[in-house]
């Protein structure tokens, strides 16, 4: 099959690349292993940012200040500064889309604070923001012509003679694998937050299948080692209670009823304090109960209702018990200003890439502004390409060699448990590799993820039927959180110091000398990872030397 451009993922950023790639009139398809609303765009409830009304307490310059001070450096400042100057554009957008934000009797919008923001700046749809604008953009991408095939997993890019020529699916429907040829390809998919399994807000299948894949074609990562956790999980499954219910008044509570911490300082520093508060033996509690039962109902209806149905607790009467899990992968598929990668012909957005508008951490409400932002910015791009190049034939060897693989993960005899390796994958980098990790929990995680990685050869379907076969999926996933998990580990052991969202008992401080630039990782061989960083030293010589030979050449 052909398509001009193919969308891998249906999040926010999936489904708008698709939407302006389709608006040129190109040819384009979204390819997508399951339902769109199990994505992260779909959980994240609380909101996007954008400033509406400029006034004395909020400007686009505020937000662009708080986006920088939130990230503790490592940021592209033109970046954030262009995605904020449009973020008013994009509400508007939306709303002519017909999602319907929360508004006032006169229609004017409401907004609600979040955490690291000098100014309510957060637009909202009670507490279900992603998911209203997921289902509308699903309807404008059908009514384009966008051809939506779900339940295809990506496999792998295709090349020839080291370009772009398109991509392998497997068709989950019957197990076969699928080729597709594309003149431009945007990768998604999504980040690997749900490798974390038992303590992440992601869905499991959050794995990061499409940033491993980008892995193994050789291109390059970035800033692996910052996972962001979100302050308020429930204990029980790690479900989000979204950032919302603080949002909106909730209080943090212990079990002596008394608040402990600012509710609204950004993410990194609240995940660190409720959990340090954790070691030292307390329970940590969001508290509702000061809150009108009208505005829970009216503002936080969803919150309400998964509190009550996962963990059998009445927000309006009782505290519900919280913990911070993995949730936004900040790391991901190193990308240029134009969403551009390494290949050329592959474009990168939403949370799979790195745009460098989040830094270190990000600030809630600024997700979900990052993957429309870049999303139509990579499909207007990857329609562009279309136009200058022909379709590259697909090497039948990438396809053989997929074919080969699932056959034989299908086919062989199984000697391990795909379940138990899944959760205590999860839980040994919940443990090692969380809000806080040193030296020697990073080795520790290390060494299990490579003793994970030897025996994951030995991993087999027991069921053999290649009809919607979920381990088969299952099986797929693991691998590819297998090489995540090692990229991820070996770049946080690399970064000796503390920031953001990477804390390092060992190194407690930033430190800039060293570490002011983003890390990089490459595969080399199948398990032989490269991961670098710039040369702060050498970095400012070529800037010094640019400046010289721009001067002498003018
Ligand atoms: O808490 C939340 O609603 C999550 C929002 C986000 O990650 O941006």
């Amino acid at each position: 099959m052909l398509y001009d451009v193919i969308v891998v993922g249906s999040g926010i950023a999936g489904l708008f690349s698709a939407l302006y790639a389709k608006k040129t009139g190109c040819s384009v398809a979204i390819l997508t292993k399951s339902n769109p609303f199990r994505s992260n765009s779909a959980v994240a409830s609380g909101g996007i940012n954008a400033v509406i009304n400029i006034n004395e307490y909020d400007s686009i310059l505020h937000h662009i200040n708080d986006t920088i001070a939130g990230s503790d450096g490592l940021v592209n400042e033109k970046n954030i500064s262009d995605m904020c100057h449009d973020a008013p554009d994009i509400i508007e957008e939306l709303r002519e889309m017909g999602v319907g934000f929360d508004a006032d009797n006169c229609g004017k919008l409401k907004q609600r604070p979040f955490g690291g923001t000098s100014a309510k700046r957060t637009c909202y749809i009670a507490d279900r923001t992603g998911s209203a604008i997921v289902q509308k953009l699903l309807m404008e991408c059908r009514n384009a012509g966008v051809h939506i095939l779900s339940n295809h997993q990506f496999l792998s890019i295709a090349k020839y003679k080291e370009k772009l020529s398109g991509v392998t699916v497997l068709r989950r429907r019957d197990s076969q694998v699928i080729a597709f040829a594309c003149k431009s390809l945007v990768l998604a998919g999504g980040g690997y937050a749900g490798i974390y399994r038992g303590h992440s807000t992601n869905s499991q299948e959050s794995s990061g299948d499409i940033i491993a894949a980008a892995l193994r074609a050789k291109m390059k990562l970035s800033n692996m080692e910052f996972v962001q956790f979100h302050p308020t999980t429930l204990v029980t499954n790690g479900a989000l209670v979204s950032e919302a219910a603080r949002g909106e008044g909730a209080y943090l509570v212990d079990e002596t009823g008394e608040r402990f911490t600012d509710e609204l300082q950004t993410r990194d520093k609240l995940s660190r304090e409720i959990t340090e508060h954790i070691i030292n033996g307390h329970k940590v509690y969001l508290d509702f109960r000061h809150l009108s039962p009208e505005l829970i109902e009216t503002k936080l209806p969803s919150t309400q209702k998964m509190a009550l149905n996962s963990a059998g607790i009445d927000v309006t009467k009782e505290l519900l018990e919280v913990t911070p899990s993995a949730h936004y992968s900040i790391g991901g598929i190193w990308t240029r200003g134009d969403t551009s990668t390494d290949i050329p012909g592959i474009f990168a957005c939403g949370e799979c890439a790195v745009t460098g508008v989040h830094g270190a951490n990000r600030l809630g409400g600024n997700s979900l502004l990052e993957g429309i932002y870049f999303g139509r910015l990579a499909g207007s791009e990857a329609a562009k390409r279309v136009k200058r190049h022909d379709f590259l034939p697909i090497d039948y060897a990438v396809i053989s060699k997929e074919l080969r693989r699932i056959d034989l993960i299908i086919d062989g005899e199984s000697h391990f448990n795909i379940n138990a390796m899944r959760k205590n994958l999860g839980e040994t980098l919940f443990k090692k590799v969380g809000v806080f990790r040193d030296e020697s929990t990073l080795v520790d995680a290390y060494e299990y993820a490579s003793y994970l990685f030897k025996k994951q050869y030995g991993l087999h379907c027991v069921n053999k039927d290649r009809e919607n076969n979920v381990e088969l999926s299952s099986i797929l996933e693991f691998k590819n959180a297998l090489y995540i998990a090692e990229a991820m580990i070996l770049s946080a052991l690399k970064r000796e110091e503390s920031r953001g969202v990477h804390y390092r008992n060992d190194f407690p401080s930033r430190d800039d000398e060293k570490f002011s630039s983003p890390s990089y990782v490459k595969l080399l061989d199948e398990n032989l990872f490269e991961i670098t960083f710039e040369n702060v030293a050498l970095d400012d010589l070529w800037h010094r030397f640019k400046k010289v030979f721009t001067k002498l050449k003018g």
